[in-house]
């Protein structure tokens, strides 16, 4: 059996549908919307080029733009524990929209509520 690399079982055209469907989710979730540009085009391309690279296929992101740096890239921008949680609950819709199911999403859902909680940097309590 081949070796399984998320991003060649999930295939470039639906890692794609998956992401947009996710900024449509997060341009009108409450808690989301505010910290995010009006125009959600550019921070898409961004992120399928960057789902891309962390599900083992080519390094489109840094190829583009260097090193992730993704805690880095966040801080900016005030991530509390229930932006991540609203985070987390458009990219599980998003999965549910383009039939996104069993191990594959299990593993690729796991690792993001790991990276979704590396970003927080305020605590909702004013800091
Ligand atoms: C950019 C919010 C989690 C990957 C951004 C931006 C915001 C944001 C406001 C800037 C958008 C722009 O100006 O274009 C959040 C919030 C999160 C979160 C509230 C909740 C935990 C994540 C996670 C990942 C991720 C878990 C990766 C697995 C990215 C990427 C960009 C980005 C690749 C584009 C960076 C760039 O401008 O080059 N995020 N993010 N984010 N985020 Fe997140």
């Amino acid at each position: 059996r081949k070796p399984l690399i998320p991003f060649e079982e999930i295939g470039a055209e639906k890692l794609s549908e998956l992401i947009d469907q996710f900024y449509s989710k997060v341009a009108v979730h409450p808690d989301l919307y505010p910290i995010f540009p009006d125009d959600l085009a550019e921070t898409a391309r961004k992120q399928k080029q960057f789902q891309t690279q962390y599900l083992g296929g080519p390094n489109l992101y840094t190829e583009e733009h260097g090193h992730p740096m993704m805690k880095a890239r966040h801080n900016p921008f005030p991530i509390t524990p229930a932006r991540a949680d609203a985070w987390l609950s458009c990219m599980a819709e998003a999965m549910d929209d383009v039939g996104l199911e069993g191990n594959l999403r299990d593993i690729y859902y796991k690792r993001l509520v790991l990276t979704a909680r590396h970003m927080v940097n305020r605590n909702g309590e004013g800091n």
